[in-house]
């Protein structure tokens, strides 16, 4: 019983669909394994994946709302707050007083979805997370900066305690901010929605050298990078799971549409891994082509269309949508049943593979 295993949904990039991704994957993961508890942790201040899981749209907007204007709220800001403001060493909260069940705010999530919300004011806040993981140790067992960096690793294993199985998603803020670096710490793997276009080979590289740090070191910053410090204070840095190919619209229907990875990132990221292959979840086969590597380590996901987008708009299962004609604000979207279908098996693949 306990932790199944815990995925960062992280890439350095913006827009690659972190937050839809982690939407549709938590809900199809929940419905799918009603036996055991999910959990969503929203680490960027945006919210979105909050958003769509109490409802979406407006609906969505309202609950969030609701949650982060409570004097403690029920959100990343508020355990944060919490366990900050008591100091280390201090017991745990107990992490129900700041977790909410997805249920409750959204009849059409199962009811084994649980969401540490996000909140916005995880970005006014952050300066004061910075503080705290600066401060100076006073005695010689003290490591404020691993301290933070472990906060939401431990409210994980705190959670998952119970009786019951846990999986746990992660949603991310693209920056490599002080909120980013505990949702990193906090995960044993990475699931990394990536692009089709040229900066997504850049941002692949620059990920991985923020987690491991750039080869040569920078004689200057090399010495208080993440990566440094993660490996001097013997924080375990997440492994690479999986690379999803998500091509948004504008490049679907054409013959490349099936391929998880432009060739210029596949290079790139088959290169890292020929001389790191522990940055990645060990495979259970050998992989010694570029070829293997796609295979093994990316998945495609095509083009959500509106069915993928007018679902999480409404904060609805996949499963649960019809064709038809669905309200987003005041227009009225087309949803066909084919679209649907597909949607629900490319997330179906993603979810056989976690
Ligand atoms: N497969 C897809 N097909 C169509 N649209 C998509 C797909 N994935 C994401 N989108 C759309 O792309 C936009 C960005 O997606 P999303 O907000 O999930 O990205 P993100 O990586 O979380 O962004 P941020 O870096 O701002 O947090 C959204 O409007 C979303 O609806
Ligand atoms: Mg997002």
């Amino acid at each position: 019983m306990g932790l199944i295993h815990s995925y960062a949904l992280w890439n350095n990039k913006g827009g690659v669909g972190k937050s839809t991704i982690t939407f549709h994957l938590s809900m199809r993961y929940a419905e799918l394994h009603p036996e055991q508890n999910v959990l969503v942790i929203d680490l960027c201040p945006q919210a979105n994946s909050s958003m769509m899981l109490l409802g979406g749209g407006p609906i969505g907007e309202e609950n969030i709302i609701n949650f982060c204007k409570e004097a403690t709220p029920h959100s990343v800001v508020g355990y944060l707050s919490t366990v900050i403001t008591n100091g280390r060493g201090a017991e745990l909260p107990d992490p129900y007083n700041f977790v909410v069940n997805v249920s409750d705010y959204n009849k059409n999530a199962p009811q084994n979805l649980h969401l540490l919300c996000g909140d916005g004011n995880l970005e006014p806040m952050a300066p004061a997370i910075n503080e705290a993981a600066s401060a100076k140790a006073l005695t010689p067992s003290a490591q404020p900066w691993k301290w933070i960096q472990e906060i939401i690793k431990n409210f994980i294993e705190k959670i998952t305690s119970s009786e019951k199985e846990w999986m746990v998603f992660i949603d991310t803020n693209p920056s490599f901010s002080i909120y980013t670096q505990i949702a990193i710490s906090g995960a044993e793997r990475l699931l990394t929605p990536i692009n089709a276009d040229d900066s997504s080979k850049t941002a692949a590289s620059a990920m991985v050298a923020l987690l491991h740090g750039t080869n040569p070191p920078h004689p200057i910053y090399g010495s208080w990078t993440y990566a440094k410090m993660a490996e001097e204070q013997g924080i375990e840095v997440p492994k690479i799971h999986l690379l999803i190919g998500n091509r948004l619209t504008q490049f679907k229907g054409s013959a490349t549409a099936f391929k998880a990875l432009s060739d210029a990132t596949s290079t790139s990221l088959y290169k890292i891994y020929a001389e790191h292959p522990e940055y990645f979840v060990e495979a259970t086969e050998d992989i010694d082509s570029k070829e293997k590597f796609i295979e093994y380590y990316s998945k495609p996901l095509r083009d959500f269309n509106s069915a993928g987008v007018v679902c999480a708009h409404l904060g609805r299962l996949l499963s649960s949508m019809k064709q038809g004609y669905y309200p987003v604000y005041s227009e009225n979207a087309k949803v066909n049943a084919e679209k649907i279908k597909e949607c629900k098996n490319a997330i179906d693949e993603i979810i056989v593979k976690l």
